[in-house]
């Protein structure tokens, strides 16, 4: 397993649409492993495979607390069905987006169909952190960022932040 880069805004790759999986093989495996240790070093709760430059539909996730065992989820050209009406509102944050958080709202439950990690085929019911994490990545595949559902001054506040923190990034390099 391999700790990968994760790509941070603004970047044109984020933007990008990712492509469906046409089979679950050992190449997608290794790269779930990598996207999972990329995530936990990155102490993040799910991650999208295009934020490490890899435009393919897959997804993990491990929304466990910090005193339960870990939970590691793969979900393989996922899709959501049955949103509900009702919206929640979480503080949500990204790796993409280091260090900004808005409250953005999301159908409370949804249900989502997806291959595991071995090209079963699943299907799952989802409520509160779960529904709001797996609707946040599924974005990611439709090159969507959470600050998409913001008010337009929000969003370019975040993204005028980001690039001064990159721009200085760069300065930095001797
Ligand atoms: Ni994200």
């Amino acid at each position: 397993m391999t700790v990968k880069t994760i790509l941070t805004e603004p970047n044109k790759i984020l933007r990008q649409i990712s492509l469906t999986v046409k089979k679950v093989e050992k190449e997608e495996q290794i790269l779930m492993d990598d996207m999972l240790e990329t995530m936990y070093d990155a102490k993040g709760i799910g991650l999208a495979a295009i934020q490490i430059g890899i435009p393919k539909r897959i997804i993990v996730m491990d929304i466990s607390k910090d005193n339960e065992k870990n939970n590691p989820m793969y979900f393989v050209n996922p899709i959501i069905k049955n949103r509900n009406l009702n919206l929640s509102k979480y503080l949500e944050g990204c790796l993409s987006l280091p260090d900004q958080f808005a409250e953005v709202d999301r159908p409370s439950t949804c249900e989502v169909e997806y291959l595991d990690y071995n090209g079963n085929k699943k299907i799952l019911k989802t409520d509160g952190l779960f529904a709001t994490c797996i609707q946040h990545e599924m974005d990611h595949l439709e090159g969507i960022l959470f600050i998409d559902h913001l008010s337009k001054l929000k969003k370019s506040m975040i993204i005028k932040k980001l690039s001064k923190i990159k721009n200085k990034e760069d300065r930095v390099v001797l």
